[in-house]
């Protein structure tokens, strides 16, 4: 007769069994192939819920007290307090830059740059359709016309050969934006600004410390405009700064970022010019001034994660991390961007891509839509204004051509990126993002199914 066993004698059995198994499973490949089964499927998640990204943004007791001393001042606006005037010039020496105006936010800095260079109504500005929609924006609220390049597949930034075609008598400046914290190829576009007798207006908002051929951008073209918005790898909540080389490209972006002010030594008294209040307060300056100690030592470690993670995620078939130009001396990786290409992973849509990778804990984003089809453009070819200076035929058209960017549309249906907080942690981290991608790669067609 069979005895039954105790609960005690049963564990032990099972225990032992399991074990065993366990030992036999391990010996033909088994336990392996569990361990690295995607957590979409059920597996173990690369990263565990109690590890943490580093989080942004990073406040030290230096933040505290730089503010703490402004709150006592009494002093919180520019006019009155001597910290954004500290805060400048700290900037554009660490850029090595003559100028630097401190704005509200990137968005202002990038109006007031238009502004200074008196392009409005009637003038049409060179940009690239991958880009958050200020740089557009800050167009349009001049009266110009925004035309759209085609984006570069293996950089992510403008397309400088696509630029010819675009220039007309109407051109008045280029305004290539360093996405992601990488640099357009400045060379290219200052050769074409200086055959063609236009400004340049560098749209670095995502590119702090980043250099072309060793110089900071923001310094090689006409002017340069950052911003300091929360997300950023210098950040003040919201903020922004417009640097130049030119004194009086200077004085104007000042004097119209005072409500149009007058210029210091201009012989007008009161207004000079139209403007607006974009100025930067004096808190914001001082969570600028500490933030900056910090900044270079942010960077290096940024840049010496992404270069390792590069050599893990190009050795993927299926993964292109975004190149660089041979110029970009320096990449300040605000975003770590690559394209993914559905087809080495068994057809495995990138949305579905990205959830496998959210269920291993690392978040990652689709990034930007095509930005020259966005619905806010087609609003301008019924705008009052816009009608009044451009006409019903020209406006359309103008959609019309602006809304084919096929480069760009490919690049917005296959690109993912990770935030450049995600590049402030140890080495392990990137490792643990190669690896949840070979997971999911090596079972794609499975979670494709799922
Ligand atoms: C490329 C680019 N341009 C302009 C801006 C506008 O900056 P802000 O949000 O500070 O106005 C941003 C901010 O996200 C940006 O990424």
């Amino acid at each position: 007769m069979i005895q039954p066993l105790s609960r005690r004698e049963c564990a032990k059995q099972f225990g032992a069994a399991s074990a065993s198994l366990g030992v036999v499973s391990q010996a033909i490949g088994l336990a392996k192939a569990d361990e690295t089964k995607p957590a979409i499927l059920g597996g173990p998640a690369v990263r565990k819920k109690t590890e943490r990204w580093t989080k942004w943004p990073i406040i030290a007791e230096n933040d505290l007290r730089m503010i703490t001393d402004v709150l006592k001042s009494g002093l919180w606006n520019r006019l009155s307090g001597p910290v954004t005037p500290r805060f400048e010039a700290a900037w554009a020496n660490r850029l090595g830059a003559k100028h630097c105006l401190a704005t509200a936010n990137g968005t202002s800095a990038l109006i007031i740059a238009l502004a200074a260079m008196d392009i409005g109504p009637g003038d049409e500005v060179i940009v690239p359709p991958y880009t958050f929609a200020a740089s557009v924006n800050a167009v349009l609220l001049h009266h110009a016309l925004p035309v759209f390049a085609d984006t570069d597949l293996n950089t992510f930034q403008i397309d400088c050969n696509s630029i010819a075609a675009l220039i007309r008598a109407e051109t008045a400046a280029l305004m290539p934006v360093h996405l992601g914290g990488s640099v357009a190829d400045m060379d290219h576009i200052m050769r074409i600004a200086s055959e063609k007798k236009i400004k340049v207006i560098e749209d670095a908002c995502q590119s702090p410390l980043a250099e072309w051929n060793g110089k900071a951008v923001s310094t090689i073209g006409d002017a340069g405009c950052f911003s300091f918005q929360a997300s950023k790898n210098l950040n003040a909540g919201e903020g922004g700064a417009f640097l130049t080389n030119q004194s009086d490209l200077f004085e104007e972006a000042r004097s119209f970022h005072n409500n149009g002010r007058a210029k210091p030594n201009s012989g007008v008294s009161g207004y000079g010019r139209n403007g607006a209040n974009l100025r930067l307060t004096e808190f914001q300056s001082a969570i600028l001034l500490a933030q900056m100690e910090r900044l270079e030592k942010q960077s290096q470690t940024r840049e010496s994660n992404a270069k390792y993670l590069t050599e893990q995620l190009q050795a993927i078939p299926g993964i292109m991390p975004a190149r660089m130009y041979p110029g970009c001396t320096r990449n300040a990786y605000h975003l770590y961007m690559f394209r993914y290409n559905a087809e080495a992973f068994a057809g495995l849509s990138r949305e579905s891509f990205l959830k496998a990778l959210g269920a291993e804990g690392i978040p990652g984003s689709s990034g930007y839509s095509p930005l020259n089809k966005e619905h806010f453009l087609k609003v301008v070819t019924s705008n009052k204004g816009f009608l009044r200076i451009y006409g019903e035929k020209h406006l359309n058209d103008w959609y019309e051509t602006n809304s084919h960017r096929p480069a760009n549309d490919r690049i917005c249906s296959d690109a993912v990126w990770f935030t450049q907080n995600m590049l402030l942690g140890p080495r392990s981290d990137m490792d643990q993002i190669a690896e949840a991608i070979r997971r999911i790669q090596k079972h794609a067609a499975a979670v494709a199914r799922a």
